[in-house]
């Protein structure tokens, strides 16, 4: 079974997914959490398991601003305290049987919670680069794989696949370029710093970027489960963020919602116009991949993928989830943190 940390924010659902007063099931990193929206549009969020009998209290309904069990009808509060067992009227003298409850709130128009219960989070959700700030816009979508948080990060920031699974879109295989390679790691995050890729081959770029050179790209990932990419050219006025936060469900069940935050050379409503379904078809260009490699590992467990100086960012992120899991993992000498090396490659 895999794991990740649970002292973060990881993102349960869509705003919109979320409607008043209407219980749901999402499940993070194997919990299954009940979320909803109160009549004070406070985002509750409680493992969903009725004390009683453990049935899913997503499974229920909210009374009187109460979530009910369906089984036996107990009733809990906004704060997860049970108000009522029907039928037991000795009941307001017992001890309470209580829910247990999850930071959640409510930013960038979706549904974050913090995986450890019952705490003030020490920190807030990642802030996005850029998003909401005046000459910057923003789209974002949803997209489930059939496989693991690291394989997913791995693949969003792996530049070397580019020419083959979005042959034409992104890169063309004949027209590589010899870049140098920046990569630097701390003790929360990853990044590879691609300098002096002329112009990048494929038709979004040409369409969104026409006329930029001197690419400056960016990979990150970000602990526990943000994957960034960032263009820079030599158009100051052309910014690129995109921003794969991911969600762990289950053993190879992962959900990533993507915000694209841009400011190029067109108007921001045509840019999002175009850019939006050519991103769309570059994830599912990936979705398609990770789904095959996700069911052929399944063939040939256990995990052991060939490294070459090339696969930059893959062994980080192993190294970084390992080590945010266990504070103070085995010294090694080729993975201390604040680690930093500069290859080159054909990109
Ligand atoms: S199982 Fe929930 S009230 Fe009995
Ligand atoms: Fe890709």
């Amino acid at each position: 079974m895999n794991n990740y940390p649970h002292q973060a924010w990881y993102i349960a659902c869509t705003s919109q997914e979320l409607k008043q007063n209407t219980p749901i099931q999402r499940t993070i990193n194997h919990i299954p959490l009940v979320i909803f929206r109160s009549q004070n549009h406070q985002i509750i969020a409680f493992l969903d398991k009725c004390p009683h009998r453990h049935i899913p209290l997503s499974s229920g309904y909210i009374h009187n601003q109460h979530l009910v069990c369906p089984y036996h009808g107990w009733e809990f509060d906004n704060h997860g305290i049970c108000q009522q067992q029907p039928g037991n009227i000795c009941y307001q003298n017992q001890p309470k049987h209580n829910l247990t409850k999850y930071p959640a709130i409510e930013l960038y128009h979706h549904i974050w919670i913090y995986l450890t219960p019952e705490i003030t989070p020490p920190t807030a959700p990642y802030q996005l680069p850029h998003i909401n700030q005046p000459g910057f816009s923003t789209f974002y979508w949803k997209m489930t794989s059939q496989a693991t948080l690291e394989n997913i990060a791995e693949n969003f920031l792996d530049a070397t696949h580019t020419h083959f699974v979005h042959r034409g879109l992104i890169r063309k295989p004949q027209k590589r370029q010899e870049v140098t390679v920046k990569i630097t790691r701390s003790q929360q995050f990853v990044e590879a710093i691609y300098l002096g890729e002329q112009q990048i081959s494929g038709l979004i770029y040409q369409i969104l970027a026409p006329g930029c050179h001197q690419v400056t790209s960016i990979g990150r990932f970000i602990l526990p489960s943000i994957a960034q990419l960032e263009y820079q050219t030599n158009r100051p006025d052309y910014r690129l963020f995109i921003s794969l936060i991911l969600t762990p469900i289950k053993d190879n069940l992962t959900q990533g919602y993507i915000f694209v935050t841009f400011r190029w050379g067109l108007p921001n409503w045509l840019g999002k116009l175009i850019a939006r379904p050519l991103f769309i078809l570059a994830a599912q260009q990936d979705q398609k991949i990770l789904n095959l490699q996700a069911s052929n590992m399944q063939q040939f467990p256990p995990q052991n993928f060939v490294i070459t100086e090339i696969d930059i960012i893959k062994p980080h992120i192993d190294y970084l989830l390992k080590s945010s899991l266990n504070p103070s993992p085995t010294p090694n000498h080729h993975l201390d943190i604040n680690w930093e090396k500069t290859i080159k490659i054909m990109l």
